[in-house]
């Protein structure tokens, strides 16, 4: 018997991706789903998890299976992170907090943006689960320096300084919709409204969004796109002696967010950080960026114990978390996974979305043969790319001395 619509559309996070079509407004389904210039790394994120092929065990003893992990000395339910996405009140009200709650339900950490719509005080409240903080490197380092001793104060429990988003990237969706913040209306934007009830009620009883924490530490104009609004605040000139400086200020986790150089692994060990999350934005930001699955072993093998590794961009189901894994990966951190369900059906959807990946991943760990995440190895994947051990000893001696 195959899957009524219905059934389907409630069972995977493609579903609820069907869904929050529906319900937004184009120009707001737009700015979740859409990705930088052609959208070729958006594409790619996904061609390159689909490549990479797990493989089944044959028989053992799987009576007992967990997905528990440890996070930066915190035992987690599953390894996965809610990631920082900026203006999830426009998916829906309360967006913030709806996330961090549905995290905690799951025993999950959850990453507040510096972009929310929400303030630090109500997502500290919300939920009972663990916190972290998104910071970007704004110019006004007194600004920057404010949210870090806030994050602090608040309990936020580990601060993720984002890197990949110092100039933001061309989204050409939003260009065409003229997403701009605040909301300026036109015809179609209007006619858009009107074809889509739920979501206009929904923000016409709280106000459209903003972005609170920022709108209440800095001077935010009125531009043309939300990337410029982004751009005037952001720093370009940010390089690793801030991120030594933003060292000094925070004494819980540090995690650097958008790295995908795997040379740089060696200037975070040494700027003290203590995990880098492997992303390229979801593919907002540099177009024809390198897939992050695809590049991951060789982080992994750089940072040889020495960093936390999480990883994100394109992740949206259990197999993809496995993939993951396998190549080297603590945990996944997922952006529009948990959107896409939020926009659908509100903080329920997100817990729903949240009870599928984790049943995916279980049904996964059975059939691979891992009875927790740290059990899947590169063993469990066919179709990688593992960085080869040098063979120098097989280098004709004429070729090391360039005779
Ligand atoms: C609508 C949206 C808003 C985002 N806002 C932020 C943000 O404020 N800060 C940040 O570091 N990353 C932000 N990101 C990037 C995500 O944290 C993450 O890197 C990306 O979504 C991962 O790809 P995925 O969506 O395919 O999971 C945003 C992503 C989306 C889709």
């Amino acid at each position: 018997m195959r899957l009524a619509a219905s059934d389907w559309m409630h069972e995977s996070v493609e579903g609820f991706r069907e869904r929050a079509r529906r319900r937004l407004p184009r120009f707001v389904f737009d700015f979740i789903d859409g990705g930088s210039g052609g959208e070729s790394t958006l594409l790619e994120n996904r061609a390159a998890l689909d490549r990479i092929r797990l493989v089944g065990s044959g028989p053992r003893d799987m009576h007992e299976c967990s997905q528990e992990t440890c996070l930066f000395g915190r035992t987690i339910a599953m390894p996965l992170v809610i990631g920082p996405t900026g203006l999830a009140g426009a998916a829906r009200s309360g967006g913030d907090a709806a996330l961090a709650r549905a995290a905690g339900v799951a025993g999950i950490p959850f990453v507040m943006s510096s972009a929310a719509t929400a303030t630090m005080e109500a997502v500290a409240e919300a939920g009972e689960g663990p916190k972290w903080f998104q910071l970007y490197v704004f110019r006004d380092r007194a600004v920057t320096l404010r949210l870090i001793e806030r994050a602090a104060a608040l309990g936020f429990e580990a601060l993720e300084v984002t890197v990949d988003n110092t100039i933001p990237g061309r989204r050409l969706r939003d260009v065409r919709n003229g997403f701009t913040l605040p909301f300026r209306w036109n015809a179609g934007k209007l006619c858009s409204l009107l074809a889509h009830p739920g979501w206009t009620l929904d923000m016409v009883r709280v106000g459209p969004p903003r972005l609170k924490v920022m709108a209440a530490e800095l001077d935010l104009q009125a531009t043309e796109t939300i990337a410029e609004l982004m751009q005037a605040q952001l720093d370009p000139s940010v390089d690793w002696d801030d991120i030594k400086w933003v060292r000094n200020a925070w004494k819980g986790p540090l995690i650097v967010k958008g790295l995908l150089d795997p040379a740089q692994v060696g200037k975070a060990i040494d700027a003290g950080v203590d995990g880098i999350v492997v992303s390229n934005h979801g593919g907002r930001q540099i177009d024809g960026a390198v897939a992050t699955i695809d590049i991951l072993p060789e982080f992994v093998e750089a940072a040889a114990g020495q960093l936390t590794i999480l990883i994100d961009s394109g992740f949206r189901t259990g197999s993809d978390i496995a993939r993951a894994l396998a190549l080297g990966a603590d945990a996944v951190q997922v952006g529009r996974a948990t959107l896409y369900a939020l926009a659908a059906a509100g903080e329920a959807g997100v817990r729903k979305a949240l009870d599928v990946l984790r049943e995916e991943l279980r049904v996964v760990q059975m059939l691979a043969g891992a009875r927790t995440p740290a059990e899947f190895s590169v063993a469990s994947v066919r179709g990688a790319r593992i960085p080869s051990v040098r063979p120098v000893a097989a280098v004709a001696p004429e070729r090391l001395t360039g005779s």
